[in-house]
């Protein structure tokens, strides 16, 4: 299978980052083809609602790095959101890249496989119901399929993830990707 990881975080040794990296682990493992895009390592502009993409060819009036990660999107049948949470959200840089959707909106309705991998500092599994609540709304509306959660909490500083044991769910997430 196709799989897309986009990443939230911009810090180098990011917890989500980590996360991330282990599933892409199982993933390959598996045979599967993994790409990997870093939204805050990008130039990407959030949707400016100016509807540009509805009267043309589905091409954004900004011309930045979303053109990069564009059919990626449209090819892949897993996509995987690894994401830092910020003020119970998801980061903004991977939330710009999320609402530039809207430009191929029609073309991405249906048959994508969904997992979600979130770290935190907090220390309650429940600091993480907000994302995982808009990430399964637009899902659903999607009529994408979310079919696994990592939900890292209690991480601060970068790498506090090493040796937890959410990468090894991660990780097998990977592995076990199913149709
Ligand atoms: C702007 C900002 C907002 C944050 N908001 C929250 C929050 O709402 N809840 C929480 O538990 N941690 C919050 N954190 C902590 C991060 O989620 C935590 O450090 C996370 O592990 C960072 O992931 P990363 O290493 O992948 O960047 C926030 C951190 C920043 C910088």
């Amino acid at each position: 299978m196709h799989v897309l990881v986009l990443t939230g975080s911009h810090r180098r040794h990011s917890n989500s980052s980590a996360l991330a990296e282990k599933f892409i682990e199982g993933a390959t493992t598996a045979g599967h083809q993994v790409k990997r895009f870093d939204c805050a390592l990008h130039n990407i502009g959030g949707c400016l609602g100016c509807n540009f993409c509805k009267k043309g060819d589905g091409s954004c009036c900004q011309k930045d790095d979303f053109a990069l990660v564009r059919q990626d999107i449209l090819d892949a049948d897993v996509i995987v959101f690894a994401s830092p949470i910020y003020y119970y959200g998801l980061s903004a840089q991977l939330k710009a890249v999320i609402d530039r959707f809207y430009a191929i909106d029609e073309k991405i309705h249906g048959h994508k496989h969904v997992y979600l991998l979130l770290s935190y500092a907090d220390t309650a599994l429940s600091t993480a119901d907000a994302s995982e609540t808009h990430v399964r709304a637009f899902c659903q509306y999607l009529d994408w399929n979310v079919k696994g959660v990592v939900r890292a909490h209690s991480l601060t500083a970068e790498n506090d993830i090493q040796g937890r044991p959410e990468l090894e769910n991660a990780y097998a997430m990977g592995l076990n990707l199913a149709r």
